[in-house]
């Protein structure tokens, strides 16, 4: 038997549903006599309970701009203009007390160009405890929901896994990894929680942020990349009206991606689409020092370029991106360094 586990369970009861506020005036007052009598024994556990376990409030849960920024000026190469739309959704959606809607971002790029890196560090600094908070969920189509036939199950557990953690907690963060290996329908069957919707069966999902992830709308990318690379133009004179029409088109048409005629599009759920340029060899040469002073290593210039000169890039005879992007260079710098 061990009494002490209690205390620290009903403080946890108390402070992490709420219930305090929600008490009647009169049985506050008895609650405040109780606990003002069980202060002296649970001064230390209450500090247990703030500093070790992880609820949904303020402590644990608000946005560091500045960190956000500093992560994306630091550990974030060559997107200069998904650096700017992600930082200003986020911002603007966590500063609104009362928001219209869920926050629904779409990260669209090809492999290795830093969508997943882009919600870990958004993950980061909303959440104390980052990618292992008990407030953010991550589902990936190829594990969660890897078969085309079990569809109808995978809708229901999906609304269901939903709707109760945002009811346990509104600021939840859902993240959609591989859009494009997802069925089509089942995105669908999230959308009334997208939507502008004051409350749901009596569940608000206005908090939350939705984050999809894909390749699909990557081509399309590339080709105005491209364009303006021929053309001699910076890549940084990019803006998102340069890609955000043939984006989302590209998304909404092509069968192979989780969106494809999907009404999120339709109805303009989705906030923001978030363009991910392909990588340059002078951005490779970044992430890998970037990986190498991560790992407590001296940024070296020449391991950079070794591992840089390694990778693959097209198109085949201008070889201007990295066909991988960011993504090998763990391995490779395990090879060289
Ligand atoms: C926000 O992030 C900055 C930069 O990473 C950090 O120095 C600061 O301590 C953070 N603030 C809070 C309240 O966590
Ligand atoms: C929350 O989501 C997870 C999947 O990330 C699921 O396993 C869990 O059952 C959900 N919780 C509730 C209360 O629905
Ligand atoms: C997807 O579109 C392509 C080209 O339009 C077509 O050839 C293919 O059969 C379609 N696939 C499916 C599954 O509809």
């Amino acid at each position: 038997m061990k009494p002490r586990k209690h205390y620290v369970l009903l403080l946890c009861v108390l402070f992490c549903s709420g219930m305090a506020e929600a008490l009647e005036p009169i049985s506050t007052t008895i609650a405040v006599s109780m606990a003002a009598a069980l202060t002296g024994i649970l001064a230390s556990y209450q500090n247990i309970f703030y500093y070790f376990h992880e609820c949904c409030r303020q402590e644990w849960i608000s946005f560091n701009k500045t960190g956000l920024q500093t992560d994306l000026d630091e550990k974030l190469f060559g997107q200069h203009i998904a650096s700017r739309i992600v930082l200003k959704a986020v911002n603007g959606f966590m500063n609104n007390e009362n928001p219209k809607k869920p926050l629904v971002l779409s990260l669209h790029g090809w492999t290795g160009t830093g969508k997943n890196f882009v919600s870990k560090l958004i993950a980061e600094n909303v959440y104390k405890e980052g990618m292992h908070s008990s407030f953010v969920h991550l589902f990936t189509s190829t594990l969660h929901f890897p078969h085309p036939s079990q569809i109808a199950t995978y809708k229901s557990q999906l609304q269901q896994w939903i709707k109760g953690n945002i009811s346990n907690c509104e600021r939840s963060l859902f993240i959609f990894d591989e859009m494009d290996k997802m069925h089509p329908g089942l995105i669908d069957s999230i959308k009334p929680y997208l939507d502008y919707y004051d409350k749901l069966d009596g569940v608000s999902y206005r908090k939350s942020i939705f984050i999809f992830l894909s390749n699909a709308g990557g081509e399309s990318i590339v080709e105005t990349a491209l364009d303006f690379w021929r053309a001699g133009r910076d890549r940084e004179e990019m803006e998102l009206k340069d890609l955000e029409t043939s984006l989302s088109l590209s998304v909404f048409n092509n069968n192979k991606s989780g969106f494809y005629r999907t009404s999120l599009i339709d109805k303009n759920l989705v906030d923001f689409f978030v363009p991910f340029l392909p990588l340059e060899y002078k951005h490779i040469i970044q992430c890998t020092k970037a990986e190498m002073k991560a790992r407590g290593l001296e940024p070296d210039q020449n391991v950079a370029n070794k591992v840089a000169k390694d990778l693959v890039y097209f198109p085949k005879f201008d070889r201007v991106f990295s066909v991988k992007g960011c993504k090998t260079i763990d391995s490779k710098l395990d090879y060289y360094a």
